[in-house]
């Protein structure tokens, strides 16, 4: 048995083969972490002592340099013998998830085949502003949906975008959903709002990404009207900016908010009243933001996207700590693959190691 001593925990871990995160699970520790199959850079943290046997990462998530720093994916990685490890993250015990009963009271459809459903559990639930819940109707399968609601909010809100052949998603754009039952399974999710930090916020939201974004912009907001946040929405064309008028008045009511459109794919220059780019949201970020060492950059949308975003980050000069992740996908084929890769991942590790239940991967729909 290796022994695993985190830093700020009162006690070592023992560890008897499996992933350092898989010691934290099943011993309690409230270590940061969000996909369990290397993806999102949530689990990140410092090798202090000790040596590990890595899995492969995405350059992304965990580039070369910052391996050879030490830095290492709790997910990704088992003990070679004694080690000693920090969280680059804050230990923090999140609300407690549970299961209950809802009734969606609120359905409208938007632009770009999204519905915002607005949900309200059977009890008032506690959750951090950018975490998500799963969602079941049904007696189809359970998806996860990132909430777009502030804290406190007796409703819950979800952007959901309809896919070809969804289930979950076709039921969510029925004519009749109004006063339907549905399963609200959580909060999951360790890409929530860090109160603690001062500097600017630069939010990424790709696609329905935009929900968690809005759940942490407006909590930030609501603590600090002063406080200086620039929210990148990036989609592919015009057609997918679902949420315009409700951001224009976002940036009204508070001059320190600046919403960028980064649009990669549209043709031809459109108008609309929030700022238009026509380039990828990377180029986006370049332009305007030489350096990110101050800041707090928070990134939901998909995969591919996330992880470009944080490569450019770290040229940027931000600190692993400070970036928060929420990849995931809202397209059929996205999500098989995801869910296929992460199925992959873990049937590898299980082979090799004694088997720790995990939470199930955040994806969108099948
Ligand atoms: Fe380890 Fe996502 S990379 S939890």
């Amino acid at each position: 048995m290796a022994k695993i001593e985190l830093q700020d925990w009162p006690a070592p871990l023992e560890n008897g083969g499996e992933t350092v995160l898989e010691t934290m699970i099943a011993n309690g520790v409230p270590f940061p972490y969000s996909c369990a199959s290397g993806d999102c850079g949530a689990c990140k943290g410092r090798l202090l002592c000790g040596e590990v046997a890595h899995d492969s990462a995405p350059e992304g998530i965990l580039s070369a340099a910052e391996r050879a720093d030490g830095y290492v994916l709790a997910c990704r990685c088992a003990p070679k013998g004694d080690i000693r490890i920090a969280a680059l993250d804050e230990l923090v015990a999140l609300p407690p998830a549970r299961r209950q009963r809802g009734w969606v009271v609120a359905q409208q459809r938007r632009r770009g085949d999204v519905i915002v459903l607005q949900i309200r559990p059977q009890q008032p639930v506690e959750f951090l502003a950018g975490q998500f819940f799963y969602l079941k109707f049904d007696n189809l399968p359970q998806r996860a949906y990132s909430v777009a609601s502030l804290p406190g909010s007796e409703e819950l809100e979800f952007h959901i975008r309809v896919v070809p052949d969804g289930k979950t998603s076709g039921y969510a754009a029925r004519d009749d959903l109004l006063g339907s039952e549905a399963m609200v399974d959580g909060p999951h999710g360790h890409g929530y709002w860090r109160q603690n930090h001062d500097g600017p916020i630069v939010a990424i939201a790709g696609g329905t990404g935009l929900a968690p974004m809005l759940s942490i912009i407006g909590a930030a907001l609501r603590e600090d009207a002063r406080r200086h946040i620039h929210l990148y929405y990036a989609a592919r064309e015009e057609a997918d900016v679902y949420w315009e008028a409700e951001l224009q008045a976002l940036v009204r009511q508070y001059p320190n908010l600046q919403v960028t459109c980064s649009l990669s794919r549209a043709q031809a220059p459109a108008q609309g009243p929030l700022p238009r780019r026509y380039e990828r949201v990377t180029e986006s970020l370049r332009q305007d933001w030489p350096d990110l060492a101050d800041a707090k950059l928070y990134v939901a949308g998909p995969p591919r996207m996330v992880e470009a975003v944080a490569a450019v980050a770290r040229e940027l000069s931000l600190a692993p700590r400070d970036l928060h992740t929420d990849p995931f996908s809202d397209s059929v084929d996205h999500a098989l693959d995801g869910a296929l890769r992460t199925w992959v991942r873990r049937w590898l590790a299980r082979w090799r190691r004694p088997p720790v239940a995990l939470p199930q991967a955040a994806t969108q729909e099948s």
